[in-house]
């Protein structure tokens, strides 16, 4: 479980202070697919920092799982944002000239997995995310929009971890192709029990996910919803 407190980043700019994140609290139970939605600008990106711990904030805390970020020391930081979060971005941020399979291995690497054990789980991923097997070692500068976010997707799964991350996931994509992506995060979290956050523009796809939230003039709101969803 995902408990924010009362969160604030502000940053200089000028002579003026600007806090696009300006007292959040929110709490994510385990399992859950949650949107935000704001207008650009809002401080959508600069939340998701926090809770990834790319940045840090002004004040406040985020307790993943009874762990206080705020009481951790960098080094700790680091081993939370490598192991706990997944991260997936608007524009995928794949490394073009490898091949799926090998952007997807290459997080397993890092934590110091065997060879043979990284592959076989990074074909497993990709099979998860519905990548069309005979393109699995293609490079990724060679497949479209929606095949590049799979693989992202599935990168972002490789170190099973608590929290996917996922700032404007669709944005790249054509209408279709985006709600494809967000079926498979929805599927996601429900299989693999991963709690996942996707910020959004798009209205319609955070309509999808079972809660949403506003982010406007630094603070966060609930909108509320009737009927049965995730
Ligand atoms: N590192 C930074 N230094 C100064 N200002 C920043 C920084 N990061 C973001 N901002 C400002 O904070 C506000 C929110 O930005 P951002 O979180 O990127 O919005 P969104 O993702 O909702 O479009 C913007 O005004 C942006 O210019
Ligand atoms: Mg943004």
């Amino acid at each position: 479980m995902i408990v924010v407190k009362d969160l604030v980043r502000q940053f200089k700019s000028g002579d003026r202070t600007i806090k696009p994140v300006n007292g959040v609290s929110f709490e994510l139970d385990k399992g859950s697919l949650a949107s935000i939605v704001g207008k650009s600008g809002s401080g959508k990106s600069t939340l998701l920092s926090l809770l990834g711990a790319l940045d840090k904030p002004t004040s406040g805390d985020v307790v993943v799982d009874g762990v206080s970020l705020a009481g951790l020391p960098d080094g700790k930081l680091t081993e939370y944002r490598r192991r706990d979060i997944g991260f997936v971005f608007q524009q995928f941020n794949l490394i073009p000239n490898l091949s799926a399979v090998d952007n997807v291995m290459l997080p397993m690497e890092f934590a110091g997995m065997r060879k043979a054990a990284r592959l076989q789980r990074a074909r497993e991923l990709l099979e998860q995310v519905q990548l069309d097997p005979e393109k699995h070692s293609r490079r990724t500068n060679r497949l479209s929009g929606g095949e590049q976010q799979r693989v992202a997707i599935a990168r972002a799964l490789a170190n099973e971890p608590k929290l996917i991350l996922a700032d404007e996931p669709t944005g790249n994509l054509d209408e279709q192709t985006g709600e494809h992506i967000i079926e498979l995060l929805s599927s996601l979290s429900r299989d693999h029990d991963t709690t996942i956050l996707v910020v959004t523009h798009d209205r319609s796809l955070a309509q999808k996910t079972g809660r949403c939230f506003r982010l406007q003039q630094g603070r966060l709101t609930e909108e509320v919803r009737t009927g049965l969803r995730r």
